[in-house]
This record gives C-alpha cells, structure tokens and sequence, in this order.
C-alpha cells in the first residue's frame, strides 16, 4: 500500500468534543436479543455462527462471548485481568472494553446475529460511508452489546458498550461503539489482537481506568463513542491512498518540530488503522502550498 500524504497547510486540528447518544446498533428485548447471557461471573458463551467471520486471514465458524468485554474465537476465556495489547499471545481477541464485570446484581448482555433486515442496511451504509471505494454490502451482522454493567464486585456503576461484527463473507469489519462508561478501578484494554500480535489495535486512553469515560467521545471514524476497523486482513496492497493533512507551518522546516511529527505520525496511524493495518507502507509527500490562507 502506498500513501500520499499531501499537506494542504495551515488550521487547527479537529477535536470531538461532544459525546452522541444513538450511535448503538438495535439491541436488548427490545431488538429481539438472546438476553441474560451469563449471569454468573466470568462467564462465556458460544455462538455458532451462520455465515464465517474472517479475522486476519483466519475463517472463524464461532465465537465466544466473554462476560469480562471481550469476544474469542478459538476458546472460551473467563480471563479477568485484561492482556496487555499487544500480548503476542496465541489467541485472536476482541476487547471492546476488556475488564472484571460483574454482571450478578446489574446489567444484561445481550447479543444477535442478523443476515437480513434493516440492521444489513444500516452496516451496509455504516461501512460503505467510511470505506467509501469499496462498495460492500453486509449480508452478516453479529451484534454483542453490554448494557449499563457493573464491575466486579457490584460497583453499580452502568456501563454500555457494544460490539458490532460486518462481513459480507469475504471482508470484514470491526465496529465498536461506547456510550457511557464509567470509571474504573480494575485494569482495563480497549482493541483488538490477534495470534502472534501480527495485527493489534489498543484504543487510545482505553488502558486506563480513571479515564475510559472519555472513551465516550473519541473516534477514529468522526462518530463520538465509534471505532471502525478492518480487519480481514486483506487490505489491497497496492492501493493508493491520500491523506490531507491540515496543519500551520510558517515553513517546512517546522515539520520537524516534535508535536507536528506526533500529529503526522497520528494522522498516519488512523489511515493504517483504518485500512486494516497493511504489513507494508510505501511513504510518499507532495507538497501544496497555499500562498494566502
Ligand atoms: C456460566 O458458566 C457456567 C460454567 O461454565 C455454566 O454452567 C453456566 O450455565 C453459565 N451460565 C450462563 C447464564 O451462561
Ligand atoms: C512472541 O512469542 C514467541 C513465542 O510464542 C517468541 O518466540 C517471540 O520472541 C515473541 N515476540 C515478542 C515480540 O515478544
Ligand atoms: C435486563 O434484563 C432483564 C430481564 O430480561 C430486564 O427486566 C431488564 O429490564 C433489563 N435491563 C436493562 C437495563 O435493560
Ligand atoms: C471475495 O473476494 C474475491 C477476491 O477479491 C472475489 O473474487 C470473490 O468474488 C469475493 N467473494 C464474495 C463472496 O464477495
Ligand atoms: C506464532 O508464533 C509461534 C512461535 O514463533 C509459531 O510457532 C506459530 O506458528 C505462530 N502462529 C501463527 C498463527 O502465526
Ligand atoms: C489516567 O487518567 C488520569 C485521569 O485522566 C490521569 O490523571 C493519569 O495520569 C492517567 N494515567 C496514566 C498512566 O496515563
């Protein structure tokens, strides 16, 4: 894969500053959920899926939800005290918000796979408006959703998050979606990671328990509270991508200066998230400059 970076000029960074109620998939009762599912502490359920997920290169047929926040594949996992990622360990995992929950006095975790119906439109559209090339259509969505859950040991505390799995048999997608969260004591790792650690993603500020509220209000997809990755492992290689990047520099030179490398090195890392993190990157810069801003 290659990147252009082409640096337009002069502005201040974009932040999020409000968080967005809405942003979950169906879920709950409501949305015809399997409810309830492991009341008990550390406990993990598995899901035979209808249509495989592809995670990396590897086809899975099942997966596992785990009632600590996070989703296996290959085994079930009543771990508590989260892996750091990456762990270079020898399971793929899915931590949406790995941690000890405790689910006994409050909070459902309720999933459903679909393979018709609105929740296809909804990631069809979703997946299409922040990969805009690659025109997909969803025909399997595995929605896992923790709901106002508490840690471990009956915090009461509420906690929503939610897991969104979109794969249309062949490319797949990660979405992950934060609505409220509580601070936490227990440690705590927000991403992905996969067998060998070949590919991870570790959330920004998801490591940390006094801050993962914040969680609420980051993005890497402009959506307050949504995280969108790729991650069949596929990503085309070769493709070209552009990256605008606006930033105020009074000459090039500044671009040396340490902050402006960590926001293009940023900018880089979002682009490699977001394509699924290709092995290779060939870097090239083009220069436009704008006379008067
Ligand atoms: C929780 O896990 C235990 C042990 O694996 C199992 O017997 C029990 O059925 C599970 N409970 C739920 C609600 O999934
Ligand atoms: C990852 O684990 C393997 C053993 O499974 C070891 O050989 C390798 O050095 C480890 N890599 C890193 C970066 O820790
Ligand atoms: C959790 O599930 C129970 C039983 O289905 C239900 O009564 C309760 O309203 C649910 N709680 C939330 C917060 O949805
Ligand atoms: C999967 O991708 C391959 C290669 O791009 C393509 O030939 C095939 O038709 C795709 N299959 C589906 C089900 O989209
Ligand atoms: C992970 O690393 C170990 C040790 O280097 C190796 O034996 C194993 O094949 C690797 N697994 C995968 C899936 O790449
Ligand atoms: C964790 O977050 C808190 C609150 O934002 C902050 O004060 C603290 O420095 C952070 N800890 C680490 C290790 O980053």
């Amino acid at each position: 894969m290659k990147i252009i970076l082409m640096l337009i000029s002069i502005l201040s960074m974009n932040s999020l500053t409000t968080g967005q109620t809405g942003i979950f998939y169906p879920f709950g009762s409501d949305a015809g959920d399997v409810n309830n599912i492991g009341i008990e502490d550390e406990n993990s359920t598995y899901v035979g899926l209808l249509s495989p997920f592809v995670f990396f290169g590897r086809m899975y047929h099942q997966i596992y939800i785990n009632s600590n926040g996070h989703l296996t594949f290959n085994n079930p996992s009543s771990v508590f005290i989260p892996n750091s990622l990456p762990s270079n360990g020898s399971e793929d995992v899915i931590a949406a918000l790995w941690t000890d929950i405790d689910i006994s006095q409050n909070g459902n975790i309720s999933y459903q796979e679909y393979t018709t119906g609105s929740v296809l439109t909804q990631a069809t559209q979703d997946i299409n408006q922040y990969f805009p090339d690659l025109s997909f259509t969803a025909t399997c969505v595995f929605v896992v959703t923790w709901d106002k859950v508490a840690y471990f040991y009956h915090t009461g505390t509420e906690t929503s998050f939610q897991v969104v799995l979109i794969s249309d048999g062949n490319l797949s997608f990660l979405l992950i979606n934060y609505g409220d969260i509580a601070v936490s004591p227990n440690l705590v790792q927000g991403g992905y990671d996969t067998i060998n650690s070949t590919h991870y993603f570790l959330i920004p500020e998801s490591n940390n328990g006094s801050s993962i509220s914040n969680l609420k209000y980051s993005s890497n997809v402009n959506v307050p509270g949504r995280w969108v990755f790729r991650v069949d492992g596929k990503a085309d290689q070769n493709r070209e991508t552009v990256i605008g990047l606006q930033m105020r520099v009074i000459s090039y030179s500044d671009l040396a200066e340490i902050e402006n490398i960590a926001y293009v090195m940023e900018k880089i890392k979002q682009e490699l998230v977001h394509q699924g993190l290709p092995s290779n990157v060939e870097l090239n810069l083009r220069r436009v400059e704008k006379i008067k801003p």
